[in-house]
């Protein structure tokens, strides 16, 4: 039996990711919106390529939640992009009843299944879908870490002229402006990063990867980046689907890891079937680990503001 994957929010993240999904064949997908005719014509119209691009899964637009029914992944996309001048935080509150009312009606449909949170300020949306689901942490995981680990992979292969697959890189902490590239874990083919480029060179791929989203946004004027976006969803999607067991990272509920309790902030994790299937704590340094605390701060800020809204 094919497994079976819904998509709430049909617009760029959301309707790429699906394409994505049918097209690697992972799983029949079921893509929901609010708006009426949106889901259905972009599902049909998706559906429509299938005989060109020979994929057979089924692809089914819905304003309604009952098709949704027994998932085994949720991928949470639906809410506010950000415009230009806005930040990611500018978007919480809106979100967050986007994301809280999303999460309400797919898990009771789906109450087995893994949510996969997109939506922007992305590590406060997971903790809205983790209160809203009550589902446990390794159900719950927030897609920020494997796209702004590309982007920084995406620089570095561009900078050194070698192909993007041989950069291996890794981005950690909350998804904005103070994330942590960790360049210390960062090589091509296995040599470090520092033997191949000077620190003011890293120092600008860092900077540009912390602004990676901006640079987007401010190309586009309309909205935010998509394909790269959709991309990372989907291999956190793979990897789940196919119990692959990619090691990731993606924003995860901690629990005393990295010192770091009660938010979700992206570290190094196991994707498999059952979700979150380990996560790694790896020693920092003294910067490196104030570089995550400082991020961690940044997502407390946001969660407070939540935390006091629902009290
Ligand atoms: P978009 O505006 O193209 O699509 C959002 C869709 O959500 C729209 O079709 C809208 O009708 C739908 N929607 C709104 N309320 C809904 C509800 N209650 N139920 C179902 N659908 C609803 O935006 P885009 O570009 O697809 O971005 C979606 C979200 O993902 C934004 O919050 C954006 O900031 C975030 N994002 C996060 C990234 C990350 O790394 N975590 C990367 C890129 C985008
Ligand atoms: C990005 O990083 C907007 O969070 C989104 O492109």
């Amino acid at each position: 039996m094919r497994s079976k994957v819904t998509v709430i929010g049909a617009g760029n993240v959301g309707a790429n990711t699906a394409q994505k999904i049918a097209q690697k064949e992972l799983a029949d997908v079921i893509l929901v919106d609010v708006v009426e005719g949106v889901p259905q014509g972009k599902a049909l119209d998706m559906l429509e390529s299938a005989p060109v691009e020979g994929y057979d899964v089924c692809l089914v637009g819905t304003n309604s939640y009952e098709e949704t029914s027994n998932s085994d992944v949720v991928v949470i996309t639906a809410g506010f992009p950000r415009k230009p001048g806005m930040s990611r935080d500018d978007l919480l509150l809106a979100n967050y009843e986007v994301v809280k009312s999303a999460t309400q009606q797919a898990v009771k449909h789906s109450p087995n299944a893994i949510l996969i949170l997109v939506t922007n300020p992305l590590d406060a949306m997971c903790w809205t879908a983790m209160k809203t689901s009550g589902f446990p942490r390794e159900r719950v995981i927030g897609m920020a870490g494997v796209l702004d680990t590309a982007r920084f992979r995406t620089f570095i292969a561009e900078q050194l002229e070698v192909s993007f697959e041989n950069v291996t890189a890794m981005v950690l902490g909350g998804h904005g402006d103070t994330m942590v590239p960790l360049v210390r874990f960062t090589n091509v083919s296995g040599i470090p990063l520092s033997e191949l480029t000077t620190q003011d060179v890293i120092d600008r791929m860092v900077q540009r990867t912390r602004d990676g989203g901006a640079e987007i946004v401010k190309y586009l004027k309309t909205g935010s980046a998509y394909y790269a976006p959709a991309a990372s969803t989907v291999e956190m999607v793979e990897s789940i689907l196919k119990d692959k067991k990619k090691v990731l990272p993606c924003a995860v509920h901690l629990t005393g890891e990295y010192g770091i309790n009660g938010l979700f902030v992206g570290v190094p994790v196991k994707l498999g079937k059952s979700g979150v299937e380990k996560i790694y704590e790896i020693k920092l340094d003294s910067a490196e680990a104030a570089a995550l605390r400082k991020s961690a701060d940044a997502v407390q800020e946001l969660v407070s503001v939540l935390e006091k809204k629902v009290a």
